[in-house]
């Protein structure tokens, strides 16, 4: 791969290791996926924050980072932690957890990033269309891909790390034109209707697509909250890492045709369902969620209450929290708590108490059995909802 002087000088090592390093990272990236040369990116997303996910391992190479004064180039983001260090129910993980928890925002905080916490960052900052970014978490690398217009690849949190301290990405993937065609044209039969069925539907997706990006036409919403729980899903059981919508131009040469109909859906909740049972936890909001849904959560509880041995989750990042002050009033008034900073699949479930949960996030029901062996039933927001106000 070419470099500059520039970039040769922080190869050897003349600016410090934090810099030497992350170069080192993307030329070995470059080099492995044939990149000629660096780009510039606009900004970068880091995942790698939660300690229940990442553990001891990662607090070493960032404590180095930092004791060699590496800081980041670019506007950098961080994805959600473990714990709300403002919300209660979290003071019953033990102490020690919390430290760790704590000591790895710190390191990310020193070295530059914005401790922003969340795993969309784009309701936070304005991405322009056609930048070059470099990101992490799958569901926030389809969404810049597909919906904001911006260009990365699905980065792991090392390399967007490395990415964020030099302000440049190496060239190849999703950053060429060339590869951002779509090659399967997805024909969607199904009837849906909400962002459950959409998320459903992504899971379908993810498994068939593999990392192709497709063309999806039908009967599509073009609504953000939808084509978001589709994307994250596509993302979760697949490689997925863009899609267009109805209307690209040259759909007619894409040989690679699927249906999807309503069977197709049905067995996908089928799949994403494994209780049936009274659940403790209720959990909107993954990805975290917009302004608008939490207006829209907040009418369904108006007045209401939620019952007594369920507690009701809503994750949204604090900057959108610090602007939905009187619909966060009304959901914490019915007994939820809009929480921050985390998630109810990077969190510890089982030490909080909870063995099954309902959500509308087919990205939670698929990933939640997995990391923390809790049961999962997937549903519309307004059945969640439903579920918490009434006995099941
Ligand atoms: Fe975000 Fe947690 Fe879902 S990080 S995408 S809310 S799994």
């Amino acid at each position: 791969m070419y470099l500059s002087r520039e970039e040769e000088r922080i190869y050897n090592g003349d600016f410090g290791w934090a810099y030497e390093i992350s170069m080192k990272i993307l030329v070995k990236l470059g080099d492995l996926y044939g990149a000629e040369r660096l780009i510039p990116i606009e900004s970068a997303h880091v995942s790698g924050v939660s300690y229940k996910t990442i553990g001891n391992a990662p607090i070493e190479f960032l404590e180095a980072l930092v004791a060699s004064n590496g800081r980041v180039k670019v506007d950098s983001t961080i994805n959600p932690s473990s714990i709300d260090f403002e919300d209660p129910s979290f003071n019953l993980l033990p102490g020690e957890l919390i430290e760790k928890q704590k000591r790895i925002i710190d390191l990310y905080s020193a070295l530059g990033i914005e401790p922003t916490l969340t795993c969309t960052p784009y309701y936070i900052r304005q991405i322009r269309t056609g930048s070059h970014v470099s990101w992490a978490e799958s569901s926030a690398v389809i969404y810049a891909n597909s919906i904001l217009g911006a260009w990365t690849n699905r980065e792991g949190g090392p390399s967007a790390l490395a990415s964020a301290l030099i302000g440049k990405t190496p060239d190849y993937g999703l950053h060429r034109p060339e590869n951002r065609r779509a090659s399967v044209l997805v024909k969607v039969e199904a009837d849906i209707l909400s962002e459950s069925d959409y998320g459903s539907l992504g899971i379908y997706l993810g498994k068939v697509l593999g990392d192709s990006i497709p063309v999806i036409q039908g009967k599509i919403v073009r609504e953000e909250c939808f084509l978001k729980q589709m994307g994250a899903a596509m993302a979760t059981s697949g490689m997925v890492s863009m899609f267009y919508l109805n209307g690209l131009d040259g759909v007619s040469q894409i040989e690679e045709k699927i249906t999807v109909d309503n069977r197709d859906i049905r067995r996908s909740y089928e799949e994403l369902s494994s209780a049936f049972e009274k659940p403790d936890l209720i959990f909107i909001g993954c990805p975290h969620c917009s302004l608008e849904e939490i207006k829209s959560i907040s009418s369904l509880l108006y007045g209401r209450r939620i019952k007594e041995d369920i507690k009701l989750w809503v994750c949204t990042p604090r900057f959108i929290r610090s602007r939905a002050y009187d619909c966060v009033k009304v959901i914490e008034a019915s007994g939820g708590r809009v929480i921050s900073d985390t998630c109810a699949v990077v969190t510890w479930l089982r030490e909080l108490g909870v063995e099954t949960l309902v959500t509308n996030s087919a990205k939670t029901a698929y990933y939640a059995p997995l990391m923390s062996n809790v049961k999962a039933i997937l549903l519309p927001l307004k059945k969640c909802i439903e579920v918490a106000l009434r006995e099941v």
